[in-house]
């Protein structure tokens, strides 16, 4: 099973150098492809329209933008974990991720459709911050829209492969939380 994992913090190294290592004791299990937005450039959408006629987005990757190949992994993995930390409130390359994904699928004509690549794609979303996990809901609402047909904008109900309430509660940190997911998988 392939599993892409974003990790969104801007930094190599850090607590997700160390939930990377922990997911990599699971290598026999899983094929991973880690991306670290750290080491991606990835540029906010210029509303130019083009991918409503091509279906993907045409800002150039010679600039070394890296948006359309994190797409096109996106799209072929068979499961993606978004680890991201608390950047107050997100971390810019990870919303400039999702405002192209929106713009691809929605200039595109996929968003609420079958066609859309992303639908029921088995999903993971985690936030955590220096003092531990954090709440990962304001990323799975933002979420949902590019894996249902119909979302909410107060209530995520998509069937994430984490889904619980309080896990503050029932894990003792990040690592644990992202772990004890992806044994699930399994
Ligand atoms: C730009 C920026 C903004 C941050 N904002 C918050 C914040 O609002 N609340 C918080 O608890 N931590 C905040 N943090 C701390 C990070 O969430 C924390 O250091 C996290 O562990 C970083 O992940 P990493 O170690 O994988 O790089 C912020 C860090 C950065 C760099």
């Amino acid at each position: 099973m392939k599993v892409l994992v974003i990790f969104a913090s801007h930094r190599i190294g850090g607590k997700n150098a160390e939930i990377e290592k922990a997911m990599c004791g699971y290598a026999d299990s899983f094929e991973f492809d880690f991306v670290h937005l750290a080491n991606c450039k990835i540029e906010g959408c210029t509303a130019c329209n083009r991918c409503g006629e091509s279906g993907y987005c045409v800002l150039p990757q010679s600039e070394g933008d890296r948006f359309q190949e994190i797409y096109e992994k996106m799209v072929s993995a068979d499961a993606i974990f978004i680890i991201s930390p608390v950047y107050a409130p997100i971390p810019s390359r990870l919303t400039a991720i999702f405002e192209r994904l929106t713009s691809v699928l929605f200039n595109a004509g996929l968003i609420n459709t079958d066609n859309n690549p992303l639908l029921n794609k088995k999903t993971a979303i985690f936030s955590y911050c220096s003092s531990g996990i954090c709440d990962e809901t304001p990323i799975k609402l933002i979420f949902d829209r590019f894996v249902m047909k119909n979302y909410r904008f107060d209530l995520s109900t998509y069937s994430y492969l984490n889904k619980s309430l309080y896990p503050k509660d029932e894990f003792n940190d990040i690592t644990e939380y992202v772990i004890k997911t992806l044994e699930k998988l399994a």
